[in-house]
C-alpha cells in the first residue's frame, strides 16, 4: 500500500492499478489481468517465447529509464548480503540430512561462487535506476497487446540487471538465458540508459549468481512445504547448480 501511494504516478503506466485507497479500508483496485506470463509461456513455441520475452524487455527498459526524483520517492538502495547465501547453504544442508539423491557437492559449488568472486562485497557497475525487484512470471501478464506487472512490494533502486536477471529465474534454457542478456543489452542500445559493455555483463553475471542463489534456496522450500515433486525439484536443482559453475567460471576468466 505504502508503496502503491508513494509511486502511484512512476508504476501506473505499468500496473493496471485503477484506484489506491490508503486510509482505513484500505484497498487496490486494479484489472483482472487473467492469466501470468507463467501459464501463457508454457505452451508456445521457441520464437514465440522470444517475442513474447523481447516486450517484457522493452517494457522494463521504459521503466529502467524513468527519471524520479530520489529524495521525492525514498525507495531503498539494493544491496547485495549474504544473506541469500546463508539461506542457501542451510537449505542444501538440511536437503543433504533428509535425501539420499541430494549431492554435498552443490554447497561447495555455491561457496566456490561467492568465495572466489566476493560475492558479498560487490558493487553494482551500472547506472542505479528505478527498478520491479521481482519481475518473476507469476508478476508478470500481456494482456491488451501490451506487458504489465504487478506485486511492487520490493520496488527499489539498483542496477537495472537486477530485474532482468530475476526474469531469468523462470527460464531452464541456456539459449534463452544467453538471449535475455543479449537481447536487453541491443535494447538498451536504443534507450536512454547507456551502459558500457563491460559494467553489463560484469553486473549480468554477479546478479544472476546471486538471484539464482536466492531460488535455488526458495524451490528447495517450496519442495520441503510440498508443492513441488522430487522430479520436479531435482531438475531445477541440477539446472542452477550447472548455470552458477557455468557463469562463476565465465566470470572468473573473463571480467575478474
Ligand atoms: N490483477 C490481477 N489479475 C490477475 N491475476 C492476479 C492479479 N493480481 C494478482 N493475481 C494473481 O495472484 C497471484 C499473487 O498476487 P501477488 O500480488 O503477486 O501476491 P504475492 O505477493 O503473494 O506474490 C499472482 O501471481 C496472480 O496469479
Ligand atoms: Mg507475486
Amino acid at each position: 500500500m505504502e508503496i502503491y501511494t508513494k509511486l502511484h504516478h512512476l508504476i501506473k503506466p505499468f500496473s493496471k492499478v485503477i484506484s489506491v485507497w490508503d486510509s482505513s479500508p484500505q484497498a487496490i483496485l486494479m484489472n483482472d489481468l487473467k492469466s501470468t506470463l507463467k501459464e501463457d509461456i508454457r505452451y508456445q513455441s521457441e520464437k514465440d517465447k522470444r517475442t513474447l520475452i523481447k516486450k517484457v524487455l522493452r517494457r522494463l527498459a521504459v521503466l529502467h529509464s524513468t527519471s524520479f526524483s530520489e529524495t521525492a520517492i525514498d525507495l531503498p538502495n539494493y544491496q547485495i548480503t549474504s544473506q541469500w547465501h546463508e539461506w542457501c547453504s542451510d537449505q542444501l544442508i538440511r536437503l543433504c540430512s533428509r535425501n539420499h539423491w541430494a549431492n554435498s557437492n552443490w554447497i561447495k559449488v555455491i561457496d566456490y561462487a561467492y568465495d572466489q568472486l566476493d560475492l558479498t562485497n560487490y558493487k553494482q557497475s551500472s547506472p542505479q535506476v528505478l527498478t520491479h525487484e521481482d519481475p518473476h512470471f507469476e508478476n508478470i501478464f500481456y494482456r491488451d497487446e501490451w506487458v504489465w506487472f504487478i506485486d511492487w512490494e520490493w520496488a527499489a533502486i539498483a542496477s537495472p540487471l537486477r530485474d532482468i536477471t530475476i526474469l531469468c529465474q523462470d527460464l531452464y534454457d541456456i539459449g534463452l538465458i544467453q538471449f535475455v542478456r543479449e537481447s536487453y543489452q541491443e535494447i538498451l542500445k536504443n534507450n536512454k540508459l547507456h551502459i558500457p559493455s563491460v559494467d553489463y555483463l560484469r553486473d549480468f553475471n554477479y546478479l544472476y549468481i546471486h538471484h539464482t542463489t536466492m531460488m535455488l534456496a526458495w524451490e528447495i522450500e517450496k519442495y520441503f512445504q510440498g508443492h513441488t515433486t522430487e522430479e520436479q525439484v531435482q531438475v531445477m536443482i541440477n539446472f542452477k547448480i550447472r548455470e552458477i559453475k557455468r557463469i562463476t567460471n565465465e566470470t572468473l576468466i573473463f571480467y575478474h
